[in-house]
């Protein structure tokens, strides 16, 4: 009975200092674990007499529970102080200011490809995809570029392949024109009867390359966007009709345009189409070079030798093409005076649209 008092005293002191969980455990396993003395004095209950045993029994008994209520009391209690102290030392200080997330944003000639489709896209224009590696039959012959044209020189190409392909190699497209056939073609096949092919208005939009010395206003690469109305009826008056339409949902309503004759291989008759300064109003200044006018587009009416290589009957059928720059666009709109800031990848640039 002393030495469970003893255990009882020596325990519940020990108990005193415990202040985390570890010593916590530890003292569980030396005071009340299996090889405890209180644990032995149990071990020993059979050696004891039947007179002394129930009295000790009941002794180590009240010892055991004790000990276990002081144990769930102190674990309680360091529980308790644990939590305080990741309270105090964790505290957020919620009037602190945020760390912004820096945010990403279109990059100008994105933002102007889309201003483009979006005014297209009211005007009936549905998108057109068309792949970026091509063949000569696509970009050039099939667009009434003969063969050996020296036109061609005017849109030196990257060849991705030519041996064994004679004069057919395959090359990036140098404008998105080849996808006026590859869209010809698809309406063709699609038809119920291909003799008779649906009507067409489609936005034709990508990236284009051009092997060229790299400069202030010439990148080896940059988008166009191609537009393509094919039809019965369809005359020189409804491509000036749209075009000026489009320059004026582009460029606002007031906005004046003029159309210069020039030379596609694939339209005739064609033309260039200048919208009136918008930086002076006409008058004269360095963005429009003091002329007035600024050049935004190629356009023309599609060659009859073009329609034939899209499966539509010249003779029924006629369209109108044009084809223009978002990053050009884009450049008079912002004031953007070197092209090579659209791929430098400078945020600085970015940053600014
Ligand atoms: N493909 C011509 C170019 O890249 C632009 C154009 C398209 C002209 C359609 C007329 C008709 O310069």
């Amino acid at each position: 009975m002393n030495q469970l008092n003893d255990i009882e005293t020596s325990a519940l002191q020990a108990l005193e200092s415990v202040t985390d969980e570890d010593a916590l455990q530890a003292w569980k396993t030396a005071h009340i674990g299996r090889s405890s003395p209180l644990m032995q004095v149990f071990a020993g209950l059979g050696k004891l007499s039947k007179e002394e045993k129930p009295a000790v029994g009941q002794a180590a008994n009240r010892v055991k529970l004790a000990l276990e209520s002081a144990f769930e009391a102190r674990a309680q209690i360091i529980k308790d102080a644990a939590l305080a102290k990741s309270l105090e030392e964790e505290q957020l200080d919620v009037t602190l200011p945020g760390r912004p997330a820096p945010r990403g944003r279109l990059h100008p000639s994105t933002v102007q490809l889309r201003r483009m489709l979006d005014i297209l896209a009211e005007m009936g224009f549905q998108v057109y995809t068309s792949r970026e590696v091509e063949t000569d039959e696509f970009n050039f012959q099939f667009l009434n570029f003969p063969l050996h044209h020296p036109a061609r020189e005017m849109q030196d190409s990257f060849y991705v392949e030519t041996e064994g392909r004679g004069d057919n190699p395959i090359l990036l497209r140098t404008h998105t024109s080849p996808g006026q056939i590859r869209a010809m073609r698809d309406a063709v096949a699609a038809a119920p009867d291909p003799a008779n092919p649906p009507p067409i208005r489609i936005a034709l939009p990508g990236m284009c390359y051009r092997y060229e010395q790299i400069t202030a206003r010439s990148e080896i690469q940059f988008n166009q966007v191609e537009g393509l109305a094919v039809g019965t009826n369809i005359t020189f008056a409804d491509l000036k009709g749209t075009l000026t339409d489009f320059a004026r949902r582009m460029f606002g309503q007031g906005a004046r345009v003029r159309f210069r004759a020039d030379h596609f291989p694939f339209t005739e008759p064609s033309a260039e189409m200048d919208v009136e300064c918008f930086v002076c109003g006409g008058k004269g200044c360095s963005v429009c070079k003091r002329s007035g006018w600024l050049e935004i587009l190629g356009c023309g009416m599609v060659h009859p030798n073009v329609l034939m290589s899209g499966g539509y009957d010249p003779k029924r059928y006629t369209g109108f093409a044009f084809g223009m720059g978002p990053e050009r666009q884009a450049m008079l709109r912002y004031r953007i005076e070197d092209i090579r800031y659209f791929w430098g990848n400078d945020v600085r640039f970015l940053e600014q649209f």
